[in-house]
């Protein structure tokens, strides 16, 4: 795997030897593991060129729009699978035979039942608290139920913890509704079956995913570090997008004021910017925005909605998005929240509650990384810094300062 070797060449001192790692598809990493014995370490705010960890689960290439689970691209799992057999895709890295796929949904199904006393923890929240802080409350609460008897060094309980959490999300994120809305809570119907959420389930080191695995990576109940991948998720730069689409189509208010707000995004002294679109990863078209508005074109016929007036606002700007060369050189186009808060919205679903399903489908994709983590070798994450503070200063009584 590490064949080549890079030269780092610094002034005054030896050039050091770097290993270069060569994954299955994608860039080479340069293996910068060796350097902070030289006194020196990498700077790469915001991972802009950093690969964090190695994994075999989800492969992203941005420039080409290609996005694989365990090697299979987004769009074949879209048409031709269904979201608990992707889950089992990405905790187990293979695609279940009939058997496997029958014995996981009843296991998931037997699981979709929290503690009678987790109730309790609503109680503690104001009705009108948003659903995502109520989010992060109760998964971090599961924690205190599974905890004595959970040890994260056995694979097998693990693998409970992983299906207790893909379980239960479906459960928390309607609990999560009907305490909002101040009617009982009601238990889940293991008759049904498991909503399609699939574009959701996994998206490589996003910044959710990342914070579960250095939450994980001090040993912590797994439970307690998927309520720390919700509280990252929740954010409007992440997972909250589809939420601050609304937001912003709401206070875009009509057609006529989207070039105030174009103007508004591109100037760099107005924080103001086009809720749902850019990527960090995709600079040509996200996969899942492909599929996604394939989807949102389909279920706005189904519903028969035209004329609405936020829809008509959303066409225009993603019209716009497609066409501005500011838009355009910075490769910024409609992502997959983007389209989902559209859909989400044309179902019925409250606009505070769609970052909670976004969480709920990401599960598998957090609790598979954390899976994977603890299966090999790991070390506690730690990154260092970059400290341009004051330098060693003596402190002044206080009766001497100024
Ligand atoms: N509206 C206007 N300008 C933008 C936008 C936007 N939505 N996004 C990026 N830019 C500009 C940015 O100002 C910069 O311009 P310049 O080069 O002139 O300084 C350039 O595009 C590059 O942006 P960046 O901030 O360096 O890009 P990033 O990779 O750090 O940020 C992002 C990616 C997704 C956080 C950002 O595009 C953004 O905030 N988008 C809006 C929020 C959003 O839709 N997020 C959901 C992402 S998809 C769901 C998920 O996977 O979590």
């Amino acid at each position: 795997m590490a064949d080549k070797k890079a030269q780092l060449v610094i002034e005054g001192a030896a050039p050091v030897e770097l290993p270069i790692l060569t994954g299955t598809v994608g860039p080479d990493v340069i293996d910068v593991r060796g350097l902070g014995a030289t006194g020196h370490f990498t700077f790469d705010p915001g991972f802009m060129a950093t690969a964090s960890c190695e994994s075999k689960i989800t492969y992203i290439d941005g420039d080409k729009g290609i996005l694989l689970h365990r090697g299979y691209p987004i769009e074949q799992l879209a048409e031709q699978s269904d979201y608990l057999e992707t889950c089992y895709l990405l905790l187990n890295g293979e695609l279940p035979n009939a058997e496997q796929k029958a014995q996981f949904v009843s296991t998931v199904k037997n699981h979709t039942m929290v503690h009678e006393q987790l109730k309790s923890f609503f109680n503690g929240f104001r009705r009108d608290a948003h659903p995502m802080a109520v989010m992060c409350g109760v998964v971090g609460a599961l924690s205190a139920f599974y905890h004595d008897s959970l040890d994260i060094n056995n694979p097998q309980h693990r693998e409970i913890s992983a299906v207790r959490l893909v379980a239960k999300m479906p459960t928390l994120a309607a609990m999560v509704y009907k305490y909002s809305m101040g009617q009982p809570m009601m238990y889940p119907r293991n008759d049904l079956s498991y909503a399609e959420n699939f574009l959701h389930a996994d998206h490589e080191q996003n910044a959710s995913t990342s914070t579960v695995r250095l939450a994980g990576s001090s040993g912590a109940n797994p439970f307690a570090c998927i309520a720390a991948g919700i509280a990252a998720l929740w954010g409007p730069a992440h997972g909250g997008a589809n939420e601050a689409v609304l937001t912003m189509l709401d206070e875009i208010g009509d057609v006529s004021n989207i070039d105030t707000f174009i103007a508004k995004a591109k100037d760099k002294n107005d924080p103001f910017k086009l809720m749902g679109f850019g990527h960090r990863v995709y600079k040509n078209r996200d996969p899942r925005a492909t599929v996604m508005k394939q989807t949102c074109d389909e279920v706005l016929r189904e519903l028969g909605i035209k004329n609405d007036p936020q829809l008509e606002l959303a066409m225009r700007l993603e019209e716009i998005a497609l066409t501005d060369p500011y838009f355009i050189e910075r490769s910024l186009y409609p992502n997959v929240d983007f389209y989902s808060g559209i859909i989400l919205k044309a179902i019925g679903i409250p606009t505070s509650m769609f970052t909670v399903i976004f969480a709920l489908a990401r599960t598998v994709g957090w609790i598979s990384h954390w899976k994977e983590m603890l299966s090999s070798p790991y070390k506690i994450g730690r990154p260092r810094q970059l400290y341009t503070g004051e330098q060693k200063r003596d402190i002044t009584a206080l009766k001497d300062r100024k």
